[in-house]
């Protein structure tokens, strides 16, 4: 049956009748209806874009993934040097205004359990870090608020304690310290003593 002769059959309008396809699959026909706009649209620029995407990462230079990696990581860097050499110096004044304020007790066990207390366990006894309570000391001279404050900015990683410039702001090194130099002599039992005695 041609589709003239379908078309009698059924009631289609001018446009259907042109876009009535020229086959018949046992009595099925179809229509030729043009695809959207927005999806000719879409494709045709997502070519375009993949052909300038491929010429300019694969051809023109464009960086590759290890170098916009590499220059992430060198603003990272820059933030981190800028914040260590920010909290680097021991400020005496501030450290000094700063425990005072009324949540330093607080703030000090807080910043002691989130990120001490895992190696130097409760109230400084010591387990894989060394017990923070009795008199010895084996990586200070002197123990006191700024040398306290300058190693836990450097840590000593080859023995496994880390360094905390780059993660603890400076209120939370202030707090760290504050929270070392109120067990220092308690006393505590736990790990047994390391290092040198320190009056
Ligand atoms: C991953 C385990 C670990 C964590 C977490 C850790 N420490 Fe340590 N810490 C150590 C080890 C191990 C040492 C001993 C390093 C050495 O032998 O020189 C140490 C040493 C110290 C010392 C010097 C002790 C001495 O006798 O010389 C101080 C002070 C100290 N840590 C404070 C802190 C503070 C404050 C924090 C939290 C901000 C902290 N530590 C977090 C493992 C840790």
């Amino acid at each position: 049956m041609s589709n003239e002769n379908k078309s009698k059959n059924i009631i289609m309008n001018e446009e259907e009748q042109s876009l009535l396809l020229n086959h018949d699959y046992d009595g099925i026909e179809e229509f030729d209806y043009p695809l959207p706009s927005w999806w000719v649209g879409t494709f045709i620029g997502g070519v375009v874009f993949a052909a300038f995407y491929i010429l300019y990462y694969s051809f023109a230079g464009g960086p590759s993934l290890q170098d916009e990696y590499n220059h992430k990581m060198a603003e990272v860097n820059k933030v981190r040097e800028e914040q260590s050499k920010l909290v680097g110096k021991f400020q005496p004044d501030q450290y000094q205004a700063w425990i005072v304020n009324k949540d330093a007790d607080e703030k000090a066990l807080e910043v002691y359990e989130e990120n001490c207390l895992s190696c130097h366990e409760e109230k400084g006894k010591g387990d894989i870090g060394p017990n923070l309570t009795d008199k010895y000391w084996k990586n200070l001279k002197k123990a006191d608020a700024e040398e306290i404050y300058q190693f836990i900015i450097v840590g000593n990683e080859d023995a496994g304690m880390p360094a905390w410039g780059d993660v603890l702001s400076k209120e939370e090194l202030f707090a760290a310290v504050k929270y070392v130099i109120s067990i220092k002599n308690t006393n505590v039992p736990g790990k047994e003593a390391e290092g040198e005695v320190i009056e």
